[in-house]
């Protein structure tokens, strides 16, 4: 199988991406936002001739408002988001399976923690992480039915199970990183050098601002 992936990074560091099967241009987006243009994404779509299957969100966010109903409308995808996902948009409900994108195998992962509906997508070498591991950090726990525990759990067992060659591609980043590699975070991401008790304390601890649009995202993603 032959993929290419496309970040789309908005001006506050939110991250989304298309991933098309290179032979059958089939597509898919992760975690579209409405801080970047739809335009953007219809346009490289077109550029590229590919055919967007499925809209898929990492967990609700609670930073940004997504705009998968827009991409939607444009496009006539199905948004598949996790069970757990309060949104009633949802097309089809993921869990621990596999989807097609055409030859691509599409691997979703349940990963608890951040939120209670956070999913990891695994394509090929590529592993999407949303918010539960981010370069050099970790997503919060505090809110959304979030789980220093869960958290702990999902890094460790669906995560760090993975090659150290395995691409992280998270759904944000402040520092204009592009990705990273489950190696890179397993040396030198200071979370990760957490033991259980350690890190779950730490994560309980952790209560940083509110996210700007707080309110409003949880609401609107939640529709
Ligand atoms: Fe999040």
């Amino acid at each position: 199988m032959a993929f290419s992936i496309k970040q789309f990074r908005s001006p506050r560091g939110c991250l989304s991406y298309i991933v098309s099967d290179t032979e059958t241009k089939e597509a898919l987006i992760i975690d579209p936002s409405v801080e970047v243009s739809i335009k953007e994404y219809t346009s490289f779509l077109k550029e590229n001739e590919l055919k967007l299957q499925f809209i898929i969100e990492t967990h609700t966010h609670a930073d940004h408002i997504s705009s998968a109903q827009k991409v939607k409308e444009e496009t006539g995808a199905k948004i598949l988001q996790h069970k757990n996902a309060p949104s009633h948009l949802k097309d089809r409900t993921l869990s621990e399976e596999t989807l097609n994108l055409g030859n691509t195998e599409v691997r979703f992962l349940y990963t608890p923690g951040h939120t209670d509906d956070c999913i990891c997508i695994l394509i090929g070498d590529a592993v999407f992480t949303g918010d539960t591991l981010l370069i050099g950090g970790t997503g919060r726990t505090d809110f959304q039915n979030g789980s220093s525990q869960d958290l702990y759990n999902s890094i460790w067992k669906k995560l760090m199970i993975l090659s150290d060659s395995t691409k992280v591609y998270p759904a944000h980043n402040y520092k204009n990183q592009v990705n990273s590699t489950i190696g890179y975070e397993r040396a030198h991401n200071p979370r990760l050098a957490l033991s259980h008790d350690e890190f779950v304390t730490a994560m309980d601890a952790h209560h940083p601002q509110k996210p700007d649009l707080f309110d409003t995202a949880v609401a609107e993603n939640s529709k």
